[in-house]
């Protein structure tokens, strides 16, 4: 079904987000908790290796409970998502005071670390009570992931168990972690992986508090991030601000009289469950339509305004696609309570608005702007039968969007992925048009490129993008995290690094 369990497992796997891999809703009628998947690739990845390795998940259910012993739901006999196996002794939720989760999240970290990590400082505020809230939280986390160990210790106590920590709201878990284990005789290895860029150290400076993340990252035996740049970003900061002996040649940082690994893990898709899903969905319904598609989180740095000028700039140099091409604009709603965010949701219905208003005729309009969730079906459908694919952040982690399109062009001739150089995903997804999307001229130049391109061209462009992706997908990446920590099971046996 294409959800199915890589070969590989990795024994007492304890899993740490922000997020669990499902939320808790409570049903209204019978005021039970109930369990609501998330479609994410990550979860498809790492969900299998935690059943399958009776481990454990940690993190915030999405809900603040009244009690936060309230226990945690078994999954519904009739869920077939990959959190379905999951048993609720495998999730340790983390509760925190209403407030204080507030000055986390939406402050520290998306109201501060967001807009840095991502090299946009202006946008950044910052704050001493939200790092607070950050370092009160993170503590938190550690206290309940050392719960974690504990438990599958007792389960399975010969196992040297693996905390794999994710993402820059749990950048500083990990020492306190190290320090609850050694006091416990618990021998552990400890994984970090951060899904958004790393800056540079001179952006990076710019955070008050910045030696503590730091100090709080190198607490893992391995640290890792989707490119190279972002691996020599970290290197160089610790080099710079804590004094680290460090070897840039083999990604080596020595702190605390321990060598911590700098590994480069581009994550992948699962790309046959996007394949199956592509085979299996209803036609778009806009006949003789060229779709000029974007999917994204209403995020500031996913270059949406950018795009939309772009579009509109296409449409008054080249007239012949005006009632021809329309472009499909699906946006989640993401981060509401925080400011940037819901300016720019403004901004957004301004700007199509105002496009729309100019350019629309009896027959066509040129924006059709979603500004929601759609379902797995309806997005591959969207992805296989577009002609262009933007994917144009003004700067990105990864961008598993551009990546999923590519899974999806199924059909004969295909489509064209228009990916930005700011993105992790455009530095090996070579075969894609690149655009700048500041320059707004340029960007229009390489849509209307993209737009007439033979068909000759599009199909080698392609079949490059989709071999690529196959072979990479979400549990290679799965696969490289736990060869990189040593501790990769096959069906053969253990491996570990040289
Ligand atoms: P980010 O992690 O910043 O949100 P990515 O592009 O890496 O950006 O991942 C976004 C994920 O969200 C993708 O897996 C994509 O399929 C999903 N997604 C984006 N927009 C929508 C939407 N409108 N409806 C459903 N899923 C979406
Ligand atoms: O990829 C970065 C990331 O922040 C993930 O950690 C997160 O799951 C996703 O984007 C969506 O963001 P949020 O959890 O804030 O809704």
């Amino acid at each position: 079904d294409g959800n199915s369990a890589p070969a590989i497992s990795a024994a007492s796997m304890v899993v740490v987000s922000n997020r669990l891999p499902f939320i808790l809703k409570r049903n209204e009628q019978t005021g039970q908790l109930e369990r609501k998947a998330s479609a994410g690739g990550l979860v498809t990845a790492v969900a299998p290796v935690v059943i399958k390795g009776k481990g454990i998940w940690v993190g915030w259910p999405g809900i603040h409970l009244d009690d936060p012993n309230e226990p945690i739901p078994e999954s519904d006999p009739k869920d077939r998502t990959p959190t379905a196996g999951l048993l609720s002794k495998q999730v340790v939720p983390v509760h925190c005071d209403r407030h204080v989760f507030d000055q986390y999240y939406n402050g520290c970290c998306n109201g501060t670390f967001w807009p840095l990590f991502h090299s946009m400082p202006d946008r950044a505020e910052f704050s001493a009570d939200n790092w607070r809230a950050y370092v009160k939280v993170n503590q938190e986390f550690a206290r309940k992931t050392m719960e974690a160990l504990e438990k599958v210790k007792e389960e399975n106590p010969s196992a040297t168990p693996t905390i794999w920590i994710h993402d820059y709201q749990l950048m500083i878990c990990a020492n306190w972690v190290r320090q609850a284990a050694e006091e416990a005789g618990i021998r552990c290895k400890m994984g970090f992986f951060l899904h958004i860029p790393f800056p540079p150290w001179d952006i990076f400076r710019l955070f008050p508090w910045s030696d503590e993340i730091l100090q709080g990252m190198l607490g893992c035996d391995m640290v890792g991030f989707h490119i190279e740049d972002y691996c020599l970003n970290f290197v160089d900061c610790c080099q710079r601000r804590l004094g680290c002996r460090v070897d840039r040649k083999n990604l080596l940082v020595e702190h605390g009289g321990r060598s911590v690994r700098v590994r480069p893990l581009p994550i992948g898709i699962p790309f046959e469950r996007f394949v199956q899903l592509a085979e299996s969905a209803n036609r778009v319904m806009l006949t003789n339509q060229q779709i000029v598609l974007g999917v994204d989180r209403l995020d500031y740095t996913k270059g949406l305004v950018h795009r939309l000028k772009a579009f509109e700039r296409l449409l008054q140099k080249y007239p012949q696609h005006i009632e021809k091409v329309t472009m499909l604009q699906i946006a989640v709603p993401s981060r509401t309570d925080v400011r940037e965010y819901q300016e720019l949701k403004e901004e957004m219905d301004q700007l199509v608005g105002r496009i729309n208003g100019c350019f629309t005729t009896p027959n066509w309009s040129p924006i059709r702007y979603i500004y929601g969730c759609v379902s797995q079906d309806e997005l591959a459908a969207f992805y296989r039968d577009a002609a262009v694919a933007l994917v144009t952040p003004l700067r990105d982690g990864m961008n598993l969007v551009a990546k999923e399109f590519v899974a999806c062009q199924i059909n004969t001739p295909p489509g064209v992925l228009i990916v930005s150089p700011f993105a992790g995903a455009g530095e090996m997804m070579h075969e894609a048009l690149v655009c700048n999307p500041y320059e707004i001229d340029d960007a229009a130049e390489v849509i209307h490129r993209a737009l007439t391109m033979p068909e000759d061209e599009r199909t080698l462009r392609m079949n490059y993008l989709r071999r690529r992706e196959k072979v990479h997908d979400v549990n290679y990446w799965m696969r490289s995290f736990l060869k990189a920590m040593g501790t990769l099971i096959t069906e053969d046996g253990e491996e570990t690094l040289p």
